[in-house]
């Protein structure tokens, strides 16, 4: 049987000014859990959200807190997202050495936290292939960090089809998500499909996400 595809709402598309309500808002509309990006206007050209907003968030729901580290050295900031109250974290590979990957996810794996590895759209599958096993989920990107709203980037249907093949664990995808894209991504293993736009846009958030987690 298939498992559930999950829906992990990015908030960087939603209203900052009463997030609370956004929360719930997608909460209530069957959201899985909660994409946070978390960027330095270092490694992406965009600052968002830190620590002290997570352990606001996460005041406020239940939801699977999914916090995606779009930071440089991100070993230095790690321990103070995770006290905030992140279940979920996402390093990208072109922040972090294989080697601290892996000393960083197994810390992180002890205390019931779920680690993620992330690639850019021009970072080769190769890069991750020693750390996979160390990892409970890859987020592939489909556009390149920085903003929510941008274009979907094909290339990354046919990496997660490869990715697929070597891995058995969740495969997220990340950018540009939508009810034009997420029957390819599902069909090509995709299982956490992360999507800001086009859920927040929605008039109905309910029918949008489920709409993405049932294309076929
Ligand atoms: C991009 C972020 C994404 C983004 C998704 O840098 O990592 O999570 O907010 O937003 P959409 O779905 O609008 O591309
Ligand atoms: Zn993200």
């Amino acid at each position: 049987m298939m498992d559930k595809i999950k829906i992990s709402p990015s908030i960087l598309s939603a209203d900052f000014a009463c997030l609370d309500r956004q929360i719930k808002r997608v909460e209530r509309a069957g959201a899985d859990m909660l994409h946070i990006d978390v960027m330095d206007g270092h490694f992406v050209p965009n600052i968002t959200i830190g620590p002290v907003v997570v352990r606001h968030i996460r005041r406020v729901t239940d939801l699977i807190l999914d916090v995606h580290l779009m930071i440089e050295r991100p070993e230095k900031f790690v321990d103070e997202f995770v006290a905030a109250g992140s279940d979920m974290i996402t390093f990208h590979i072109e922040t972090i050495s294989s080697s601290k990957f892996i000393v960083q996810g197994s810390k992180l794996r002890k205390k019931g936290i779920k680690v993620g590895i992330s690639l850019n759209p021009d970072t080769s599958l190769n890069k991750i292939k020693g750390v996979l096993k160390y990892a409970d989920f890859v987020l592939v990107m489909s556009v390149f960090p920085g903003f929510s709203g941008q274009k979907f980037i094909p290339g990354a249907i046919p990496k997660i089809r490869k990715l697929r093949s070597i891995f058995r664990g969740d495969i997220a995808v990340d950018g540009g998500v939508s009810d034009k894209v997420a029957a390819d991504l599902i069909g090509a293993g995709a299982t956490i499909l992360v999507s800001g736009s086009y859920i927040f846009a929605a008039k109905n958030v309910k029918q949008a996400i489920e709409r993405i987690r049932h294309a076929r």
